[in-house]
């Protein structure tokens, strides 16, 4: 199309060969092309896809903000009639992200982040117990699995509403396909990189974004939770929830009480499938993510002991402030907390 391309494109690869090959992650790859050039954007092939590589600070803007509505598809890919779970928030594109993503946006309010909140204390104390044993009897931790654990708990229960204990038990069915989701084997690897580099022969060869099992378990899970909650009445501060009102009545109040309101199926304005690939999207975007965060933060803290008594320190401090107590309030308030996550 005209634009200049960066050398060292290898035919089929173009210029992610040693990813393909599990050696590098993207991210270290577009590092480099992003330092080979002083160009404001430049090409370079993802496989055999062409990829803009915007470098200037101005013309992102542009294209993050001003220029949005021309650039809002993320362009990976998205299959809703053949792979259920593919039709989530992070892969929608067009008018159907738009919609859905407007819709959703109320339930990342902080009034709702604070409803969710005492499930996250729960999840939290369990740590803490687990935790407390450990260091009685000064064991080693094994903490990026302790931090899959944890996370696993609080994304179980916010996401889809149920209460799991990874920590005692590693292999309930949410650690297990977790787990499944993110090992790096050749299968979960060619996904990947089909997913973004080749989403039309992803579809073309009927490949899905998850392997059958993990694509049952999450189906058969949401179909259970929802008969139930709306067979009982039963309702929960949780995402899961909002998305329930979502179906039912087309919207959800950024604050407000979320209830099991009930409508006609003909008058459902999320399908089963929508809602599991929603709740799939919050599980696999939301584990992964915080629990390396919590797991570096936390190898890092363990470095750097004079750092860790300053966080240690201030959680104590500000704790005593709120009677003991740990909450949505006394936790945005520990800004050198927040600064050693970041
Ligand atoms: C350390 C934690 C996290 C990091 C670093 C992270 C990173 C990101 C990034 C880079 C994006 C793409 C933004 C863009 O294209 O403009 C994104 C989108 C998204 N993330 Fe996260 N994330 C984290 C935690 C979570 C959690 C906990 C959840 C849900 C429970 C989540 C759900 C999502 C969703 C649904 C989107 C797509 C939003 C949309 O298209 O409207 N993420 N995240």
């Amino acid at each position: 199309m005209g634009f200049k391309t960066l050398p060292g494109t290898v035919y089929l690869f173009g210029h992610i060969k040693s990813n393909f090959m599990g050696k590098e992650m993207m991210a270290i790859i577009v590092k480099r092309l992003y330092e080979k050039t002083s160009e404001p954007f430049i090409g370079f092939y993802a496989l055999m896809r062409p990829i803009l590589l915007i470098r200037d600070p101005e013309l992102i803007r542009h294209i993050l903000i001003k220029d949005f509505s021309h650039f809002q598809d993320r362009g990976v890919y998205v299959n809703e009639k053949d792979d259920p779970l593919s039709g989530h928030l992070v892969a929608l594109a067009g008018e159907k992200w738009k919609g859905l993503r407007a819709k959703l946006t109320p339930t990342f309010t902080s009034g709702k982040l604070k409803g969710m909140f005492s499930t996250l204390v729960a999840c939290g104390s369990n740590l803490q117990n687990y935790l407390d044993k450990l260091a009685e009897k000064s064991e080693l931790l094994d903490v990026q699995e302790i931090a899959a654990s944890h996370a696993t708990n609080v994304i179980a229960s916010v996401s889809f509403g149920i209460d799991v204990d990874a920590i005692t038990d590693p292999n309930t069915d949410f650690r297990k396909y977790g787990r499944k989701m993110f090992s790096p084997n050749i299968q979960n690897s060619l996904r990947l990189i089909l997913l973004t580099c080749a989403p039309k022969l992803m579809k073309f060869l009927h490949i899905k974004c998850v392997s059958a099992d993990v694509e049952n378990f999450v189906l058969s899970i949401v179909k259970q939770n929802l008969e139930y909650r709306e067979m009982n009445n039963v309702t929960r501060n949780d995402f899961f929830q909002l998305l329930i009102q979502l179906r039912n009545t087309g919207s959800v109040e950024s604050d407000g009480h979320d209830s099991t309101i009930k409508s006609n199926e003909n008058q459902k304005t999320l399908t089963v499938n929508e809602m599991a690939a929603q709740s799939y999207i919050f599980f696999a975007a939301g584990f992964e993510t915080s629990s390396s965060t919590l797991a570096f933060c936390l190898f890092e803290l363990a470095r750097n002991p004079e750092i860790q008594n300053r966080a240690f320190d201030e959680i104590s401090r500000v704790l005593e402030d709120h009677g003991g107590e740990i909450t949505y309030d006394a936790v945005s308030e520990m800004k050198f907390l927040e600064q050693c996550i970041d």
